[in-house]
């Protein structure tokens, strides 16, 4: 079974983002949330050494990219689909405008569900049988994160300690901005610990909970 691999983003240190992508640098493909896309207007790509080391373990150059959004109210002028270092996958559901659904045809390749939500684990399972995805990693936001953890589809938790203290009952935490407790709570093993200068980039394996995921 396919599953996720969350490498949760770092805060904004050059070190951060370097080592970030490098633990990310092998997936397969990249998952990102429609707001985190909105919002950081990022491409997804990766730093010339890294493409270079995914060339030396037989991958292609840059890991393929998925888009998830529910509404589909995806803008096709954002720096993503400016470039072509990799293929797009976006799901969505048939809720996306049909502007944005013409836009985005020649760009990315949709897939649509009838459903109001798109399916995680039906959406894990297409990019393992369609475009042979075993690792996935996922670079949040945190809803996104959040959903995927309360299906129990994510096996390893990248997580950057960086020296930044804010809080407030209505900061954002890991697990976003909803204040419920997640239904159960998840356990994980420390598996690596490293520490650069003033940041702790720490990953952790997560036990899965038996009789949850559908
Ligand atoms: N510190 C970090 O490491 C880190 C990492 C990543 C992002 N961020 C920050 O997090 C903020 C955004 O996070 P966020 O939690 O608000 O949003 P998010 O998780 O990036 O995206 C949420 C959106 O993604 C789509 N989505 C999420 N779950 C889905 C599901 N199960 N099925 C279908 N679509 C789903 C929906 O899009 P539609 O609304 O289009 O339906 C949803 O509104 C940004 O400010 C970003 O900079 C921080």
């Amino acid at each position: 079974m396919n599953r996720s691999k969350d490498v949760g983003r770092t805060s904004g240190s050059l070190h951060s983002r370097r080592q970030g992508r490098f633990d990310s640098a092998l997936a397969d493909a990249v998952l990102i949330g429609h707001t985190s896309l909105e919002r950081d207007n990022v491409r997804l790509g990766l730093p010339a050494d890294l493409q270079e080391l995914r060339t030396k373990h037989g991958q292609s150059r840059s890991p393929m990219r998925v888009i998830i959004s529910n509404k589909g109210r995806i803008d096709e002028r954002l720096k993503i689909f400016q470039s072509n270092i990799s293929p797009i996958i976006v799901f969505s559901t048939k809720r996306m405008p049909q502007k944005n659904q013409k836009a985005l045809q020649t760009k990315a390749t949709l897939h649509l569900t009838d459903a109001k939500h798109v399916d995680l684990a039906v959406m894990l399972k297409t990019l393992r049988n369609q475009y042979k995805v075993g690792t996935l990693a996922c670079e949040g936001g945190p809803t996104l994160f959040r959903a995927l953890l309360e299906e129990d589809l994510i096996d390893q938790l990248n997580l950057t300690i960086a020296p930044h203290m804010f809080g407030g009952a209505t900061a954002p935490t890991l697990t976003g901005l909803n204040n419920k407790f997640l239904p159960a709570s998840v356990q994980c093993s420390l598996i690596n610990m490293r520490t650069i200068e003033n940041e702790c980039f720490l990953i952790y394996r997560i036990k899965h909970q038996r009789g949850r995921r559908k």
